[in-house]
């Protein structure tokens, strides 16, 4: 019996100093961020949806570009789809956007326009799920909430030695059960944030993660028994689909061609060039579109990975007469693309290639 005592004394004591060295790092190593200046929760789900995809240092200017036109939840719930999407341009992901006006609009209707604490009321609204709702509620709120991303597993799968594959739901859930009573209730946001930085700048994913500087080393079991390499495990992801595509980029007197997507499915109401499934050459192109007399310049080749998808894209240029190349689009001066509509990152070769002030065609 007093054994048991001492071995829950002593495993208490082991937490507490985990804690602390892990908040003593971060007190002195702490980067300053946009959306660490306060703790004002709109801030905060801003910035997480945006870090879901992007690397910290890349998301600031988004940030602030987004922050100062849309300072507050009624700001976003109001403004025009194709206004946020041109926010949103270059982050990718756009359902997350529209996702966040969802709940923006949630949010004036159901909770008079205040972000609620919980976790529980947090995932009631569009696009937050358990990380999110964790990160908001412990960083805004300072309510005790696990935050389990890529970054607190591999962190707890090394400190605790677990080799089982951390993609899978069951080792998903030891884990989080291994880290939820670690997080301390006087600082809980500041916990999550610790090994939030930790995993980005120590406990990297790479297989020598730099743990000579790592504030927890002396509690790592993988640090230990120099597992690094092999905890944690991850097992492979399934292949993409691959899908060959053919851009067509019409020009008419300095005019492109471009228009709307459809309202659901990849890229949904973001704007685009003729975009076409399958390859095809010059010749499929004159008889598709009745073109005679024109000049077709074949583009550079280009490929844009999504999440399940590799676009592999063809493209062409083509100085056109037609006064219409379908019943959807319209032209738009050039410059119009860096100001007004919103063209995604997948297209980004031919977008920089139109913008060039001294392209060839
Ligand atoms: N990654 C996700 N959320 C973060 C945060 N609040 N600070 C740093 N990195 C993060």
């Amino acid at each position: 019996m007093l054994y048991l005592v001492w071995v829950n004394m002593m495993k208490k004591i082991k937490k507490t100093f985990m804690q602390e060295e892990l908040l003593y790092w971060y007190d002195h190593e702490y980067i300053i961020l946009p959306w660490r200046e306060d703790k004002d929760p709109y801030k905060i789900w801003v910035s997480e949806i945006m870090l879901q995809q992007t690397r910290v240092e890349a998301v600031i200017p988004f940030f602030e570009r987004f922050i100062k036109r849309l300072p507050t939840i009624k700001d976003l719930a109001r403004v025009e789809e194709d206004e946020l999407m041109k926010l949103w341009q270059g982050l990718g992901y756009y359902r997350r956007v529209k996702n966040m006006q969802i709940a923006a609009k949630q949010l004036l209707e159901d909770f008079d326009g205040v972000m609620p604490k919980s976790t529980k009321e947090l995932m009631q609204l569009k696009g937050i799920g358990e990380y999110t709702a964790g990160a908001i509620s412990s960083i805004a709120f300072d309510q005790v909430a696990p935050a389990v991303d890529g970054n607190i597993l591999r962190i707890f799968a090394r400190l605790f030695g677990v080799k089982e594959d951390i993609r899978s739901s069951k080792t998903r859930k030891e884990l989080t059960n291994i880290y939820t009573p670690y997080i301390p209730s006087h600082r809980p946001g500041d916990f999550n944030q610790a090994l939030m930085d930790l995993g980005r700048k120590i406990c990297t994913p790479s297989k020598n993660p730099k743990c000579e500087e790592c504030p927890l080393s002396s509690h790592c079991i993988a640090y230990q028994h120099d597992l690094q390499e092999t905890v944690p495990f991850l097992s492979k992801k399934k292949a993409r689909k691959k899908q060959q595509i053919t851009v067509l980029i019409f020009i008419k007197n300095q005019k492109v061609w471009i228009r709307k997507r459809p309202v659901t499915g990849l890229l949904s109401s973001l704007y685009e060039y003729t975009t076409i499934d399958n390859h095809l050459d010059e010749n499929d192109i004159i008889n598709n579109y009745s073109l005679n007399d024109v000049i077709i310049n074949r583009l550079p080749d280009s490929k844009h990975i999504f999440t399940h998808i590799e676009w592999d894209i063809k493209a062409y240029l083509i100085n056109t007469k037609l006064s219409k190349v379908d019943d959807v689009g319209f032209y738009v001066d050039i410059e119009e693309l860096k100001t007004t509509y919103s063209i995604p990152t997948a297209f980004k070769t031919y977008t920089n290639w139109l913008l060039k002030k001294d392209r060839k065609f």
